[in-house]
């Protein structure tokens, strides 16, 4: 399973392309504006610095909600960088910006999946991942790993060949589920990623052999 860090912000990218794991970067709007990167210019710059940090695939999200729009802004975006992986909504016309993406070899990221039927129209158009979120599912009272488990139990009766990127990803227990589900790729905040680390018997266990080397 892939680990792509889900954040605009550079010091959290880099700590966590650090820690030597790191398979890419998401981004959306929300936590684009969250970093304070306002205006054509500036989006295109602080992709460019992501793609310097990471050597990886980098989602970058198209901001217009029209097919036309779409493929225009998508080209400009995929022209960044070779890495750059353009995120499209799951729309009518974004269904369609995808197949024209896909036709013209260019990768994409189908973004807010909630649905198996959403998940099965972004595969058949050819994104190359497609994105449930789950810890949103999970706020609607449902549970969103079980979303993961059906898409990816669908794709590999059908073949289909769209990578399952489980994002709204909320803690270690989550990264763990969706791996288990059969997600290709996890796309965390820094604190989930960090969160796998953790185990009391781990600090425990360093604490008395720290202790018994003074004995060595
Ligand atoms: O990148 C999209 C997704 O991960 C958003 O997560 O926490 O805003 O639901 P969240």
């Amino acid at each position: 399973m892939k680990f792509f860090i889900d954040t605009a912000n550079l010091a959290q990218i880099r700590e966590a392309n650090e820690l030597g794991i790191l398979d890419g970067v998401t981004t959306n709007p929300s936590l684009m504006a969250k970093e304070g990167i306002k205006g054509e210019e500036a989006i295109i710059n602080h992709y460019k610095t992501i793609c310097d940090i990471v050597d990886g695939d980098i989602s970058a999200e198209v901001l217009s909600t029209t097919y036309l729009e779409m493929v225009e802004e998508g080209k400009k975006l995929a022209a960044i960088h070779p890495n750059i992986i353009v995120k499209i909504p799951m729309i009518k016309d974004g269904i369609k910006a995808i197949k024209w993406f896909t036709d013209n070899g260019i990768k994409t990221n189908c973004t807010l999946i909630f649905s198996a039927g959403q998940a099965i129209l972004a595969a058949k158009a050819g994104a190359t991942y497609i994105s449930p979120f789950i810890g949103r599912i999970d706020d609607s009272g449902w549970d969103g790993v079980l979303l993961i488990e059906q898409i990816s139990k669908i794709y590999k009766i059908q073949g289909f060949k769209s990578e399952i990127l489980a994002a709204s990803i909320r803690n270690a227990n989550h990264i763990i589920r969706c791996a288990e589900a059969g997600a290709n790729v996890c796309t965390c905040p820094l604190d989930s990623i960090l969160g796998l680390l953790k185990h009391p018997l781990t600090d425990i266990g360093l604490a008395k052999f720290i202790e018994d080397s003074k004995k060595m």
